[in-house]
């Protein structure tokens, strides 16, 4: 089987390199030369473990390629996916979808034997629909089905996602689209994974519920860590006793700075907005990201109020930027609200990221970017945990201590926004403690 992926961007690239490790013949077509150029070189353009192992391997075996030339490898396919980017519009929060419509144009005038034509990327309802006119208009010859299979693959763990999923979605309108992309998927049938068959329109829509689901699961718990706060109580043990209850489940419970990243916040906007023109508000949602917006700030005030408000001329060590750990992606990531504010309060920022300082010196250029986490340490008078790294599950305690500067009371101040530490263990260490919802 032969396959063509137009848009080697994140879901692109790990969708094509994981078809491929199924045996698949698969293209993945790229308008950009130059990313173009390295991907043949063996270059990831991004950071996601496994990833340059999959391309190499696929690739050495004659089952990847990559290319800017879109004709040959369409006319070949019989199946072409379009996962190209679906940034958020300027103005009003939709999706743009003029890299979509764009695809559709180009590949119309190609398909020569019946092509399954699948939208990967996240698109809005409606979508899949429009591009088959599109092709319909372009090509009034062409014989295909639209279809549409959006991925659910989270970024630091989308290998592992694609190979065994909790679900395939496919959205299709005939059987023929059906029957392609269900022998596509063969080798994930063989395990069992639930293949969720629907109609185009409800694939859609099914993405996003699910994401706006999520975020608003993270929003729940982080409005319940600040009332914990408030009145005392642990928020682990909360998510614990509300996990325990299957119907709700223990997953996606961690009270944090907020969700980031290329999705959720795109996501939840652009559900909002089709909800709108639908004249059917989901007004949970729009709460959801108005509260995300909130608990960005919440946490710079938090560390301001733990600094008594005296930021001016201190210096603050903040280990983590990206916006999870496992990804260079800084994208909507809580570090660009967080930072800002506290360096308006005057104070000093000494940073460090495994992989996101590239990313994060193009948005923030005035920040002292370390080589570790103990340089960032260095004359500190608060440590700030901001992603959950594994490298800064365990950081030597007694040496970051001995570089930073102590509080009036002899504590050394140490934020953890994420709750990787257990609070007792830094207390006994002579730190004052300040977590997310405990107590
Ligand atoms: C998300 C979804 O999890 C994927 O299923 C989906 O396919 C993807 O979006 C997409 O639409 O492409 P991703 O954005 O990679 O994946 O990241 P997540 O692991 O879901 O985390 C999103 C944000 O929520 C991060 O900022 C993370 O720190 C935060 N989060 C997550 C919490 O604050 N608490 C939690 O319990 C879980």
């Amino acid at each position: 089987m032969r396959i063509t992926i137009i848009g080697s961007g994140y879901v692109g690239l790990v969708s094509g390199a994981c078809f491929s490790e199924f045996g698949i013949d698969v293209t993945c077509v790229d308008n950009d030369a130059d990313k173009v150029a390295r991907l043949q070189r063996g270059e990831i353009p991004i950071f996601e473990p496994g990833l340059d192992l999959l391309v190499e391997r696929n690739s050495a075996a004659g089952r990847l390629h990559f290319t800017t030339s879109l004709p040959e490898a369409v006319r070949q396919s019989e199946l072409i996916f379009i996962a190209v980017g679906t940034p958020e519009r300027r103005g009003d929060g939709a999706a743009d979808l003029q890299y979509v419509y764009e695809a559709a144009r180009q590949v119309a005038p190609h398909i020569k034997n019946f092509t399954t034509v699948v939208t990967k990327s996240t698109v809005p309802v409606g979508t899949g629909a429009q591009v088959a006119a599109i092709i319909r208009e372009t090509n009034p010859e062409a014989d295909f089905a639209m279809a549409s299979n959006p991925e659910f693959l989270r970024e630091g763990s989308a290998i592992e996602d694609f190979m065994r999923p909790d679900r395939v979605v496919i959205g299709v309108e005939e059987s023929r689209a059906e029957t392609a992309l269900r022998s596509l998927y063969r080798p994930l049938y063989l395990i069992e994974t639930p293949i969720l068959v629907t109609n185009i329109v409800t694939a859609e829509l099914t993405k996003y519920a699910a994401n706006a689901f999520l975020a608003t699961k993270i929003m729940f718990i982080n409005q319940i860590a600040n009332l914990c706060e408030a009145v005392g109580a642990d928020v682990h043990a909360v998510a614990k006793g509300m996990g325990l209850d299957r119907r709700i489940g223990n997953k996606f419970l961690h009270p944090g700075p907020g969700y980031g990243g290329s999705c959720f916040p795109k996501d939840t906007i652009a559900l909002t907005r089709t909800a709108a023109l639908h004249n059917e508000p989901v007004t949970i949602v729009e709460s959801v990201i108005a509260a995300n917006d909130l608990q960005k700030q919440r946490m710079a005030h938090k560390i301001i109020r733990a600094m008594n408000g005296e930021l001016h001329k201190s210096t603050l060590a903040v280990l983590g930027l990206t916006f999870k750990p496992n990804t260079d992606d800084m994208r909507e990531a809580p570090a660009l609200t967080i930072l800002p504010i506290l360096q308006e309060q005057g104070a000093t920022l000494q940073v460090f990221d495994p992989e996101g300082m590239a990313a994060a010196r193009r948005h923030l250029p005035d920040l002292h970017y370390c080589h570790n986490a103990y340089e960032a340490c260095q004359n500190a008078d608060a440590v700030i945990i901001l992603t959950e790294w594994n490298q800064f599950r365990n950081l030597d305690l007694a040496r970051i201590q001995a570089s930073m500067r102590p509080r009036p009371d002899g504590r050394y101040l140490f934020c953890d926004l994420r709750n990787i530490y257990v609070p007792e263990t830094l207390r006994q260490a002579g730190f004052l403690y300040v977590g997310v919802g405990r107590g």
